[in-house]
């Protein structure tokens, strides 16, 4: 459908591995990626693209009303697929205003440079804006017969980072129904994978194990997460920006709920067997006080995707933690004493 493609935040985890997956599969297409490189995003990511055809880097805030203009009077920007966000919930809690300014004005500030953009080149409704967000938007599950959230379930925030996600899509719908624009949003589960920044969960619990430090979790460890393997994520977001319908929403999940214990006690299981020590890195697992408002249990119903856009999951979380966890202890051998 689109030729010339604004990435946003691609310096970050999962848009950086969006660039590679669509570089390899429409080399023809032109990616422009903004990312304004802040403490998570990495030029590390993408060093195998930043020289490569058909691929500009721009280092800018998506909150920059002149800088996100300029884009589009330059390029014909044909799509825009928004990734760039603060995204740990941590950070969130402890200050809230980089939240608002990236999330949610950064996200005002594309959609109207688009509206326009596309409105002046007569192809404001053909044109596409895909929202990338997060099932945090739909709240909290209870453990045992919560169900799951599905496309209709009403949004209910718990936390500044899951309320920053809803007021940008809550935008992004707002701009399809007011303006005709041609928008649609993709709520995923928690992605995994290489290349994540170290301060999310499953890289802490690998460096600190590495390090033989104590592995840090939260509460009595129970809360419940579905892991999605990142490329898995990228090709469902190459159907959704390709074939889904405009104003509509699409859920995509791993099918991998796991507690956060499970997932600690894996890792080891798997570090055990790679760099085996003396005693079992699940010696070092430690339970901490639990972060404030920690939702319980995230699980979304993707069978939308699945029936209407036939799209699933190829990565087994067997198959996936594996080579996750081989990936960061690679990247630690090159640096460890
Ligand atoms: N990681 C997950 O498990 C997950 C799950 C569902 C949805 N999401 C969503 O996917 C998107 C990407 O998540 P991620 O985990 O890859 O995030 P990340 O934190 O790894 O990367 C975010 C990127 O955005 C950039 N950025 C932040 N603010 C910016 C701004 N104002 N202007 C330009 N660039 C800016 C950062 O420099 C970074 O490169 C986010 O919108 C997030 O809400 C993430």
């Amino acid at each position: 459908m689109s030729k010339s493609l604004l990435v946003t935040g691609g310096a970050g985890f999962i848009a950086s591995h969006f660039i590679h997956y669509i570089k390899q599969k429409y080399p023809d297409y032109h990616i422009i990626n903004i990312d304004k490189l802040t403490y998570a995003g990495s030029e590390t990511n993408l060093k195998h693209i930043t020289y490569s055809e058909n691929y500009d880097f721009i280092e800018g805030d998506i909150a920059d009303e002149q800088l996100i203009n300029d884009i589009f009077s330059t390029y014909d920007i044909e799509g825009v697929i928004h990734f760039a966000a603060e995204s740990h919930v941590d950070r969130s809690i402890k200050d809230v205003k980089a939240f608002i300014q990236s999330n949610v004005l950064g996200t005002a500030v594309l959609l109207q440079a688009a509206r326009d953009a596309w409105n002046k080149a007569g192809e404001l409704h053909t044109r596409r804006f895909h929202q990338v967000s997060t099932d945090e938007v739909y709240g909290s599950l209870e453990l045992d017969g919560g169900g799951k959230f599905n496309e209709q379930t009403p949004y209910d925030p718990r936390n500044p980072y899951s309320a920053s996600k809803s007021g940008a899509d809550m935008l992004v719908k707002s701009f399809g129904h007011t303006y005709g624009m041609n928008v649609v949003t993709s709520s995923s589960s928690n992605n995994y994978g290489p290349g994540q920044h170290a301060e999310k969960l499953i890289p802490t619990i690998i460096s600190n194990a590495l390090q033989g430090n104590s592995i840090p979790i939260y509460g009595d460890g129970k809360n419940v997460r579905d892991w999605l393997y990142v490329t898995d994520h990228c090709h469902a977001l190459d159907m959704i920006f390709h074939h889904g319908n405009a104003l509509e929403k699409y859920n995509v999940g791993g099918g991998n709920e796991k507690t956060n214990i499970e997932l600690a006690m894996t890792i080891c299981d798997i570090l055990d067997h790679l760099r085996p020590g003396h005693d079992s890195y699940k010696e070092l697992i430690t339970f901490i006080g639990d972060r404030k408002g920690h939702d319980r249990r995230y699980a979304v119903d993707d069978s939308k995707i699945k029936t209407t856009l036939g799209w699933k999951p190829f990565t087994t979380f067997e198959t996936g933690i594996h080579k996750t966890v081989e990936w960061y202890v690679e990247q630690w051998e090159k640096i460890a004493p």
